[in-house]
């Protein structure tokens, strides 16, 4: 397989490039990135020397480019994880960027990928195209539940999901389209929540938790996600959807006192903050059909505690990884938080 990567610098991405690069010595690995604010190389410094993988720089919209590493590289397969993803920049700092590549970007691979007649591609997208249920909901969303997103994030990823579909249908393009939950692991933007309490609580900063913190997300570790694209370029079938979850909805609170467990911090060290607009109020996935494929997760709902203390345990011990996002992403950083401050809103922001 000669697998282009489309958003391997982020953070599920990097994750997926390492997983691929490692299990398949013989399997070229071409990583396309545009390395926006959320890209960053320094996450995949220990596989740069490997001999089939390569580094692109590149725009998914830029469709000329795509089709040159397509041809140069006789790129067979595609995944695409490439989006903007950080819903409060999608609340606060306009939502074009979230268009452009969350929608556009789509139809330009589809396109991509029919003119180079790619043998299958993925669609990397997210729960939050179902918008929310109420927290006494019992159900989960499967991959008949209505798109009904609430977010722009999910608004244009859901976009790109139907473009997927249509493309199947009128234009053959043998995609299948993924809908995940939240996840957690290494190598997450410092914005996103996890990492952000872990710091703030290392520096000894209280964590800011929206509204009542009894929103819902269902947490799935970043390496069951990966091995499950990893299963769905084998063996998914085309023009199908497939939704990825453990089974372990937890509610904001419950998380934050597991990160404070962690760090031998106290319930004195959360600050309840006004709720996001339109914060969605429960995820929760049903993953039946991936698991009949024979997807088996390594950290399932039981192991949500083992798997969230070695990702905290991670960026305690990866701080200089840290410092150095930080360093390079200084003005992208302060310019979204302008916009937090400029907005209704006179809150600090975390992601879900
Ligand atoms: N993080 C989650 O919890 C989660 C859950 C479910 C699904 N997803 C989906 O998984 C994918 C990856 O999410 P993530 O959290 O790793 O995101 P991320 O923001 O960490 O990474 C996104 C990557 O895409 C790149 N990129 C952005 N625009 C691009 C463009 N136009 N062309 C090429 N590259 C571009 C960025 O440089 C970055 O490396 C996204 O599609 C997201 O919707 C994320």
């Amino acid at each position: 397989m000669n697998l282009l990567i489309c958003g391997g610098a982020g953070f599920i991405g990097s994750n997926f490039v390492r997983l691929m690069v490692n299990k398949y010595p013989d399997y070229k690995i071409v990583n396309y990135d545009k390395l926006t604010y959320a890209g960053n190389l320094d996450n995949l410094k220990d596989i740069e020397g490997k001999s089939n993988y390569t580094f692109v720089k590149g725009d998914i919209i830029d469709i000329d480019k795509l089709n040159e590493v397509i041809k140069e590289h006789d790129i067979t397969h595609i995944i695409n994880f490439a989006a903007e993803t950080h819903v409060d920049r999608s609340i606060h700092g306009g939502c074009k960027d979230f268009v452009l590549t969350n929608v556009l970007g789509v139809q330009m691979l589809l396109d991509a990928a029919k003119t180079n007649n790619i043998e299958k591609m993925v669609n990397v997208s997210t729960d939050e195209v179902f918008g929310d249920l109420d927290l006494d909901d019992e159900r989960k969303f499967d991959e008949k539940w209505p798109i009904m997103p609430n977010m722009p994030y999910a608004a244009a990823k859901a976009g790109g999901d139907l473009m997927c579909n249509a493309y199947f249908v009128t234009q053959k393009v043998p995609v299948i389209v993924t809908h995940c939950s939240n996840n957690y692991g290494p190598y997450q933007f410092p914005e996103k929540v996890i990492p952000f309490f872990v710091f703030k609580l290392l520096a000894g900063e209280k964590v800011p938790v929206y509204g009542d913190g009894l929103n819902v997300r269902d947490w799935i570790h970043v390496l069951d996600h990966g091995k499950a694209l990893d299963l769905l370029l084998h063996k998914g079938n085309p023009g199908e959807v497939y939704n990825i979850g453990s089974d372990n909805e937890r509610n904001n609170m419950e998380l934050t006192q597991m990160i404070l467990k962690v760090l031998g911090k106290d319930e004195e060290m959360i600050e309840y903050v006004t709720d996001r607009p339109g914060h969605d109020r429960k995820y929760a996935i049903d993953a039946t059909k991936i698991k009949a494929l024979g997807w088996v997760p390594d950290y399932p709902r039981e192991k949500f505690e083992e798997g969230l203390r070695e990702t905290v345990e991670w960026y305690k011990n990866n701080t200089e990884w840290v410092e150095n996002v930080r360093a390079k992403k200084k003005d992208e950083m302060n310019k979204f938080q302008e916009n937090i401050d400029k907005s209704d809103k006179p809150q600090e922001s975390a992601k879900k």
